[in-house]
């Protein structure tokens, strides 16, 4: 049987936990009882690489529902739930590589045993299949109808790449779905970030500072909890829109350099480098917290924490305490890696429900559309955006408003006026 990992023997702890979150998955249960009768991706190769959790085991069992010959790989070497890996290869035979706490050779190994799999369609959380593909297996562009790309930080690369006209196949960008980054990057990075705080250190956040370096849905949803649970929420951002509208919510508004000797807790969500680096860590307060929730570990410039520090030291799993030449003691979770899969499970399955639902479309979108996509980054498609949402409301119960046929006219008008 192909695949990698950990222990086989975990497959029935991880059948159990996929089907817990299944449970709270019913948009994509929906989907997936309805392509076991239609069978619509018959034929059709997918590679994936995605954080190995219970919700992305459901979405790999949807599209295998459909037809599709499904492998995976891990998006990050410390976010996989070994218990779904060995469930995915034991029980659901989808041939999945993936090993918690990997080292990078062994990362990009499994990203090339998903890729000999030769896959029709891919899809990404970061852009790592897209990303090796174009670097060093160039010979696998003419199989690709296109990819899915899942996070802001891999449509952030892959738009890089249509710029410079490296983009070698059609590439949707899940992740601007309305009913993906509104829900997930808000809602759920919010939820899943604290949860990774607690687990990590289970400290209590009422009455502390709490620093969130980018407001974009993430920092939003991230200040928002914070927020709700008693911190003292400082905003640190870039763009005037968003600081505006941080400062409209009541948080403190000010740069990195400021915030840094205030805060007692220093979260990053911006999908770009060194957000947090030696100047501000020169700074910080004995104690302080550091840690990053955006996809790579590039956010919080590590080697510059490590050159500071006189000792560093495991002080509970997935926290370094890092002792400066001062006597200052700086906590990082997670060794900088994103915080809410690293040190909790990632987002509920809740809101992974509509993410995915985007995802099993969308793969349906570009296989029916295949041929008549250009090599650029696509939005999701409007209809399949509103689909997720009805279905969505449906499965809570929850009916809207309709309009009556005077409502219609009026709004068809221009007529009626003061
Ligand atoms: N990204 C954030 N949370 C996730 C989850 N629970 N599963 C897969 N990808 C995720």
């Amino acid at each position: 049987m192909p695949g990698d990992c950990r222990d086989r023997t975990l497959a029935p702890l991880g059948r159990r936990r996929i089907e817990w979150a299944e449970a709270a998955m019913p948009v994509l249960s929906s989907i997936r009882n309805e392509w076991l009768k239609t069978r619509p991706l018959s034929g059709l190769t997918i590679g994936a690489c995605l954080h190995v959790t219970t919700e992305t085991a459901n979405l790999m069992r949807t599209l295998a529902a459909g037809g599709a010959k499904v492998a995976l790989c891990a998006s990050n070497p410390l976010s996989t739930q070994d218990d779904v890996a060995a469930a995915l290869n034991e029980v659901y035979s989808i041939p999945t590589y993936a090993v918690k706490g990997e080292d990078t050779a062994t990362y990009y190994r499994h990203i090339n045993q998903v890729l000999d799999t030769e896959p029709q369609i891919t899809m990404d959380d970061g852009a790592d299949l897209v990303n090796t593909i174009v670097g060093q297996r160039r010979e696998l562009i003419p199989h690709i109808m296109g990819s899915l790309e899942e996070t802001t930080t891999g449509v952030i690369r892959l738009r890089a790449m249509e710029a410079d006209k490296q983009l070698p196949f059609p590439v949707i960008a899940v992740n601007d779905a309305l009913t993906k980054h509104m829900f997930d990057n808000r809602y759920g990075t919010g939820q899943s970030t604290i949860d990774g705080l607690l687990r990590a250190t289970n400290m209590l956040i009422a009455g502390t500072t709490f620093v969130v370096i980018g407001y974009g849905w993430c920092g939003r949803g991230l200040a928002m909890r914070a927020k709700g649970m008693g911190a003292n929420v400082i905003v640190v951002e870039v763009d005037p829109l968003r600081a505006l509208e941080a400062v409209m919510e009541g948080y403190r508004v000010m740069p990195m350099l400021e915030a840094a000797p205030l805060g007692d807790v220093f979260v990053t969500v911006t999908g770009n480098k060194h957000v947090l680096a030696g100047r501000h860590f020169a700074l910080m307060k004995d104690g302080a917290v550091v840690a990053n929730s955006g996809h790579f570990d590039v956010e919080v410039d590590l080697a510059a924490l490590k050159e500071m520090a006189v000792e560093i030291r495991e002080v509970r799993p997935g926290v370094d305490e890092f002792i400066m030449a001062d006597g200052r003691r700086l906590r990082l979770l997670a060794k900088g890696r994103l915080l809410n899969l690293a040190a909790a499970e990632g987002h509920p399955a809740q809101v992974m429900d509509m993410s995915f639902a985007n995802q099993a479309l969308c793969a349906e979108y570009i296989f029916k559309n295949q041929g008549r996509l250009e090599c650029r980054v696509y939005p999701v498609p409007t209809e399949i955006d509103r689909k997720v949402a009805a279905l969505k409301l449906a499965s809570m119960g929850i009916k809207l408003e309709t309009l009556t046929p005077e409502q219609v006219a009026y709004l068809r008008s221009y007529q009626a006026g003061t």
